[in-house]
């Protein structure tokens, strides 16, 4: 692995790649506890049932992006939305689909970069992601103004990331992660790449102040800014998301913005 700068072009191949490859083990790990039919924001557990930070889903429009097997598109159907879900990868797609099946749920499913959606101007009433797509594009002040276009004025944008001060340290959910090592200003992606220097993953870092900057330059207003706290009798571990160190600090983030 390395940290270095990459484009657009070199993501989106690296990002497709990994998805499509990791589709199976990433359902495997973590579809018991996404659920087939749920809208889980963050390994913190917060439910969009509870949490209510989509506002009113009845009739609603919304947008799914990096929805991966889709389950939260799933579960904004059985609340009365107009789902349409999203997705880079054909991997995550295809478990999409095999949820679809098993649930008898179905949703409009879409292949397609979050940077250049195809969808008309002002097609949604809501978008979302947890943890789709924003943290792996080069350009995430792009993908702000993509999503602006496809919401209409006033249209609700929610989307979780993991909390950028977690860059300071390792993806160790021991004690490992709780030195920090790296500057939280360093924005160089991390980057894991092949024998001939072609990146196989991609991940991007924005600080908070970035998040809100893209957000504001592209024509949205922020109305909250979520750090859950990690509950008592989450025993579960994440990736680098565990109980010793979301009980220190936060984990995810989670940005609720308005179209103006
Ligand atoms: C960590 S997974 C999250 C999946 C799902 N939202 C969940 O909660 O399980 C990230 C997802 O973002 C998708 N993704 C990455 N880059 C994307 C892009 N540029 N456009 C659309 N989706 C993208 C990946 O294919 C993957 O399915």
């Amino acid at each position: 692995m390395t940290r270095r700068g990459v484009d657009d072009a070199e993501a989106r191949r690296a990002n497709r790649r990994w998805w499509d490859a990791d589709a199976d083990a990433y359902q495997a790990e973590h579809g018991d506890f996404l659920g087939d039919l749920d809208f889980v924001w963050c390994p913190e557990g917060v439910r969009e049932a509870d949490a209510r930070l989509l506002g009113e889903l009845t009739g609603r429009r919304v947008l799914e992006l990096g929805c991966g097997a889709a389950s939260c598109a799933r579960w904004l159907a059985t609340q009365g939305a107009r789902p349409v879900a999203v997705d880079l990868s054909a991997g995550m797609l295809r478990h999409a689909a095999l949820a679809a099946d098993r649930t008898g749920v179905r949703v409009p499913l879409a292949q397609a970069d979050a940077l250049a959606l195809p969808f008309a101007d002002a097609a949604f009433d809501t978008a979302c992601t947890a943890f789709g797509a924003v943290p792996f594009v080069a350009d995430s002040a792009a993908l702000m103004r993509e999503v602006h276009r496809v919401l209409r004025p006033g249209g609700r944008w929610v989307f979780s990331v993991t909390h950028p001060m977690r860059w300071i340290f390792l993806d160790d959910p021991g004690v490992g992660g709780l030195t920090a090592v790296h500057s939280y200003f360093d924005r160089s992606p991390y980057v894991e790449q092949d024998e001939h220097g072609e990146a196989t993953y991609v991940e991007q870092h924005r600080t908070l102040g970035d998040r809100i900057g893209e957000l504001v330059a592209a024509g949205f207003r922020l109305t909250n800014l979520v750090e859950p706290e990690w509950p008592a009798g989450h025993e579960g571990i994440w990736g680098q998301w565990s109980p010793l160190r979301g009980r220190l600090f936060p984990g995810t983030a989670i940005f609720v913005a308005e179209k103006t």
